[in-house]
């Protein structure tokens, strides 16, 4: 099993990784969930940040600092709501975690966690979502050997399990 490719049961805000994924929403003006979260561990400097970068598309990522996070940075993607899989969920689900490692790459971000993006308020079945993660994060980490190490930060125990069981399933 790579140790590159980790998933653990956690509170991603309190994760001390170079940057952790947020899954947001088109305005990037926070919301709930691990949204909400990550907003109120980094403190009000996020938003005041946020508010200069015009939003985010779906399946796009923008980067801030992580202000009074222990992280460094924030990359702030937006999921697909999930509808039903006929409007291209899949892809844009998929394009998160590449355009969130493009930016890792590129600001030399060694060690990084996601969350289960679109699996909470958006109703992505988390099972087909969590093969999509493993998936392109296993293909991103061979693609970017200077990302040391990434982080599947799972919120209850059902959502670690269908991670750990698709690392294993994945691991060939
Ligand atoms: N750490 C890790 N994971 C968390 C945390 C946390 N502190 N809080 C919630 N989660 C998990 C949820 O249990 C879920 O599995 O993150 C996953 C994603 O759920 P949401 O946060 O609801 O995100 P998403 O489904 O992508 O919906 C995004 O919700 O919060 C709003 O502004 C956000 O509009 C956007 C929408």
């Amino acid at each position: 099993m790579s140790t590159r490719l980790l998933a653990l049961k956690c509170d991603i805000t309190r994760l001390s990784v170079d940057a952790i994924v947020n899954a947001a929403n088109n305005t990037l003006l926070g919301g709930g969930g691990v949204d909400g979260a990550i907003h109120r561990a980094a403190g009000p400097r996020l938003l005041e940040y946020c508010r200069t970068l015009g939003g985010c598309a779906t399946g796009e990522a923008k980067l801030t600092p992580g202000f009074d996070l222990p992280a460094r940075y924030v990359i702030h993607t937006v999921g697909p709501v999930w509808r039903g899989g006929r409007a291209n969920e899949a892809e844009l689900l998929a394009s998160c975690y590449r355009r969130s490692f493009e930016l890792a790459a590129a600001h030399g971000i060694g060690t990084l966690a996601f969350p289960a993006i679109s699996c909470g308020v958006y109703g992505y079945p988390i099972e087909q979502a969590a093969r999509i993660a493993v998936r392109e994060c296993r293909l991103a980490l061979a693609g970017h050997p200077t990302v040391e190490q990434v982080t599947f930060a799972l919120f209850d125990d059902r959502a670690l399990e269908i991670y750990l069981r698709e690392l294993e399933r994945s691991d060939g």
